[in-house]
């Protein structure tokens, strides 16, 4: 499947950039990529890389940004990076559990670095460009029939809202940029681990193709929305 992958929205010798690239979706997104004979160039950023960008150190993603400048622009930037639990964070099942540190490490990895990162990234984005963030499905309001995980849904439903005011903003000064926000279904991953249960979850080569098939497929009138790795819209 891998080999003949193949985006055909962004002209031939696209430049990719792909932030959280150490992750399973994050790493997925690049080994295709760097399949696709129409990609002249995958840039990977995270942590780790060089430069490095933590979304937990806010001065790291104008500097990244700033470091890449040069190379710019990319016609297609993902940002795969998020964080739903770690050694002294566990989604809260009750709001009994909520816990000041959690929420603001959760906020910060999943909308305050992003909100830094479509600010300093935006304009290294060719204006014929896409960019896509991932979300969560859980981080609909309307959708939301369980409850818990409080932090995570949160900062993923306001992750939204930033895409959103940025896609309606784009809408007025660069028409045919896309910016979508996706949901990419349960994937197996150090993230989800914990949490998959009996729930099919899917390989992330698999549905990194989906996404990367569905970006492709999406045009400048489908920007500012929330989709599934299936092309449906969810509701906010
Ligand atoms: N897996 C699922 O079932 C699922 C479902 C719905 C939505 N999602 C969303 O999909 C995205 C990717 O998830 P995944 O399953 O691929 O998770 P993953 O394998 O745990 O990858 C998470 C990525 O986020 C990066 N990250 C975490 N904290 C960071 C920080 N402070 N600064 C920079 N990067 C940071 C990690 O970098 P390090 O390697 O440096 O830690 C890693 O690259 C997330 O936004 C997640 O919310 C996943």
């Amino acid at each position: 499947m891998n080999s003949t992958f193949k985006m055909n929205s962004l002209g031939d010798g696209y430049r990719a950039l792909v932030i959280g690239a150490s992750g399973a979706l994050g790493t997925a997104f690049c080994e295709l990529l760097n399949e696709d004979p129409r990609c002249s160039a995958v840039r990977e950023l995270g942590r780790n890389s060089v430069p490095g960008l933590d979304l937990e150190k806010p001065d790291s993603i104008p500097w990244a940004a700033a470091e890449l400048a040069e190379e710019a622009p990319y016609q297609l930037i993902l940002h795969a990076a998020g964080l739903l639990h770690r050694d002294d964070i566990k989604p809260e099942k009750s709001y009994s559990a909520i816990e000041a540190d959690a929420l603001q490490a959760i906020f910060q990895v999943n909308t305050l670095g992003p909100a830094l990162v479509l600010r300093h990234f935006l304009p290294l984005l060719e204006p014929r460009g896409a960019m896509a963030v991932l979300s969560a499905k859980v981080g609909s309001i309307g959708d939301n029939r369980l409850g818990g995980w409080y932090a995570y849904r949160a900062s993923k439903a306001a992750l939204n809202m930033l895409i959103k005011t940025a896609a309606t903003e784009l809408a007025r000064t660069r028409p045919q940029t896309r910016l979508f926000t996706l949901h990419p279904g349960t994937v197996i991953s150090g993230l989800s681990q914990p949490f998959r249960g009996t729930s099919a979850a899917r390989p992330a080569s698999i549905a990194a193709h989906e996404l990367l098939s569905l970006i492709d497929r999406l045009t400048s009138a489908d920007s500012g929305n929330f989709f599934a790795y299936t092309g449906e819209r969810l509701p906010w």
